[in-house]
């Protein structure tokens, strides 16, 4: 599987929470990249009207999840095609390189992200 790499933009585990945006804004089936003002960053992902959020970094070499396909719950990194479950992180082609995922909740159409 190669050696992974480390994701420098991944936010930091503060326990707040964070209003990134519009629920409107994100189809469903449909990922988005949200950048926090700290520099760091999310993928953002809608699985049919249910938000989750994971760090925007394939382990492998790096490429952003969130310009990568969802199936159903599922990323596939459009570079060389590792999985990952957006709802919890896991990874299903190196287990040992599972991702950090973010708890995400909606509010009257915003949405809250707690990093
Ligand atoms: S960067 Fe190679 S699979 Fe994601």
């Amino acid at each position: 599987m190669g050696k992974a790499r480390i994701n420098k933009r991944k936010p930091k585990r503060e326990g707040k929470v964070v209003t990134v945006g519009k629920a409107e804004a994100v189809p469903p089936g449909r990922g988005a990249t949200v950048k926090l003002k700290d520099g760091t960053e999310v993928a953002l992902f809608n699985i049919g009207g249910s938000f989750h959020a994971v760090e925007n970094f394939c382990p492998h070499k790096g490429y952003p999840l969130a310009d990568s396909r969802l199936y159903g719950g599922i990323v596939e990194c459009d570079w060389h095609g590792w999985r990952f479950d957006v709802r919890n992180g896991h990874c299903f082609t190196d287990p040992g390189c599972s991702i950090e995922s973010y708890d995400v909740t909606i509010e009257d159409g915003w949405i809250k992200l707690l990093v």
